[in-house]
């Protein structure tokens, strides 16, 4: 399995000063900004999009990964590639063909990800997983940060690791939703290595020692 990374979900962040909260974030020592993409459509929010992340890019080095909640996103990948995203994930149940969205961020020279809502199953997404950087498990429904993690995601983690495990990938598995010191545990045993924490982090009064909480368990 790679190194446990951590992706700072900035949906969290104070987005009048969302310069210094990514700076808060990368001297507290996560490895990721998390953009969240959120259509109102494939889910019921509407978060922010392409100008924001010009401008994001333009304030870090960090590595940027966005999750496009929106429907059918082959149409906007190349917009989000240019606008300076280095990791794209889209939703399978969004798509009407994932490969060709896969093949388009990958022909953006774009690191790919595939993710699914938590009433998904691993079967929908199982012949695409060769093909990507990243699965992303959502530990919560798409759409909106703070809420309670769902336990029963668990299995499809160790699922998506077997799976990779199998196959002989070390293909990265993210979670998104709930995630803090006390569940980052549990998905890590489950076999996730990529952690996206977005109220845990921002709402934290020592982000440093929060992020150390987190890396407890990889020792
Ligand atoms: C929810 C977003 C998450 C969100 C997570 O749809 O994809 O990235 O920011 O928030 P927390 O960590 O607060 O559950
Ligand atoms: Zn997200």
């Amino acid at each position: 399995m790679n190194r446990m990374k951590i992706s700072a979900s900035i949906l969290s962040a104070d987005l009048c000063a969302l310069g210094a909260e990514m700076k808060r974030a990368e001297k507290a020592g996560c490895d990721h900004i998390h953009f969240d993409v959120m259509d109102g459509v494939f889910v019921p929010n509407i978060s922010y999009g392409i100008p924001v992340l010009e401008s994001v890019r333009k304030s870090t080095d960090m590595f940027v990964d966005a999750h496009l909640m929106i429907t059918d996103p082959v149409r906007l990948v190349e917009n989000f590639a240019k606008a300076g995203a280095d990791n794209i994930t889209f939703h399978a149940e969004a798509a009407a063909d994932p490969k060709a969205v896969i093949e388009k961020i990958k022909g953006c020279g774009k690191k790919c990800g595939i993710s699914i809502k938590p009433g998904t199953p691993v079967s929908a997404i199982k012949e695409y997983i060769p093909m990507v950087d990243m699965v992303l498990v959502m530990t919560v429904e798409p759409g909106f940060g703070g809420q309670g993690f769902i336990y029963e995601t668990l299995d499809k983690i160790k699922e998506v690791r077997t799976i990779a495990d199998e196959l002989g990938l070390d293909t990265d598995i993210q979670v998104d939703g709930g995630i803090n010191d006390k569940t980052v545990k549990l998905v890590y045993e489950a076999g996730a290595n990529v952690m996206v924490a977005g109220s845990y982090l921002f709402h934290s009064a020592d982000m440093a020692a929060d992020v150390l909480k987190m890396r407890e368990c990889e020792k």
